[in-house]
């Protein structure tokens, strides 16, 4: 690891694809917990964001992972709907992100979600790898708990591996037939060239510590500039809800995406009528490995760095906007921020 490690900013990793194809369970995997389950026929109807420590990731992803290879904090995974209503939800995640994870069924294939997924991706220019979900639901599939993909792909008879082999030259067909060059994530040299492609199961874990290597991989080597700035700046983040909080009244759950929000700060938010000029009375940080949508216990800090999910008490927040900009006003001209977050609006 590097001496500039405390000051390199988290990635953003924006996990999108159709309804249904298991995004919320992938991150349910990584992190540890049963989001999916509590939500309403599984379907997802809100931007999560979840703070997955390099300590998490080098856990699940075993050798794959080297923790002394990488200077990046972890990784912010943000969570998005599937299902068609939720467009603006989607397009939403995907401006956030730096990187992203497009979740495919490997028996349901592209479907318009999907394509509408690539869309967001292909318009912010956001590069991506494909995670080929459920491969475990391949007929006659004898599971391997948690192991890479190779080492399962080699414990299957050779028809469940034919039957697999048939369902991702499909999705890398599909790709190709939305232009972009594709292929198992194994065969890519030059990430930024070619989409890599993932096999992996959400349920057995299998194949996870192959998608997050790629993840670290990917952002360490093509985005260090990117996440080599100076994050001790005034903050700037997207409100994802406004919430009631006992003794708080209306909070914010806020993705912080460049600089720093400290305690006492003035912040301008963007509201149903006009821009929203407070300050900033507490900061509500999920615990590691969290969603900050289904967290109930937040850690109360002094201020909070980029990349992050955080949840701001303020006073007059009641008519901030989920989707509204958040800013740190700290030395600069309130006014030059507040019109900044009104063009934006
Ligand atoms: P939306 O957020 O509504 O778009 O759905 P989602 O993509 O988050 O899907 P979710 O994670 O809620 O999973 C949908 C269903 O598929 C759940 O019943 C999961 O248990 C199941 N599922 C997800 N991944 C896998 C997998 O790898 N294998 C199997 N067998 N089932 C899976
Ligand atoms: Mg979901």
């Amino acid at each position: 690891a590097g001496a500039t490690g405390e000051s390199l900013r988290t990635p953003i990793v924006a996990v999108l694809g159709h309804v249904d194809h298991g995004k919320t369970t992938l991150l349910d995997k990584i992190r540890g917990s049963a989001v999916s389950e509590g939500e309403a026929g599984a379907i997802t109807q809100h931007i999560g964001a979840t703070a997955v420590p390099l300590e998490t990731v080098s856990n699940m992803a075993g050798s794959l992972v080297d923790p002394t290879d990488f200077d990046l904090p972890g990784l912010l995974f943000i969570d998005t709907p599937g299902h068609h209503s939720f467009s603006t939800l989607r397009a939403r995640g995907g401006a956030l992100a730096d990187i992203a994870v497009l979740v495919v069924d490997v028996n349901d294939g592209f479907q318009p979600q999907t394509v509408e997924a690539i869309d967001i991706l292909r318009r912010t220019g956001t590069p991506f790898i494909v995670a080929a979900n459920k491969v475990d639901t391949t007929p006659g599939w004898n599971a391997q708990e948690g192991s890479p993909i190779k080492q399962t792909y080699e414990a299957q008879s050779d028809r469940a591996r034919s039957m697999l082999d048939e369902n991702l030259y499909e999705v890398i067909g599909n790709l190709s037939d939305e232009g972009f060059s594709a292929d198992l994530y194994w065969r890519v040299q030059n990430f930024q060239k070619n989409i890599g492609v993932v096999p992996l199961s959400a349920i057995t874990g299998e194949g996870i510590p192959d998608l997050l290597a790629v993840l670290m991989g990917l952002s360490q080597r093509y985005m260090k500039e990117e996440m080599a700035v100076d994050i001790s700046g005034p903050g700037k983040g997207t409100v994802l809800e406004v919430k009631e909080e006992k003794g708080f009244g209306a909070t914010l759950d806020v993705v912080l995406y460049d600089g720093t929000v400290r305690e006492g700060d003035t912040v301008v938010v963007g509201g149903t009528n006009e821009p929203i000029v407070t300050e900033v009375r507490a900061l509500l940080q999920p615990r590691p490995n969290a969603e900050i949508r289904t967290e109930k216990r937040f850690d109360k800090v002094d201020s909070v760095a980029a990349a992050a999910g955080v949840k701001i008490a303020a006073p007059d927040l009641d008519e901030a906007m989920a989707g509204a900009p958040v800013r740190v006003v700290r030395g600069r001209e309130r006014d030059a921020v507040v019109e900044e977050v009104r063009k934006e609006l």
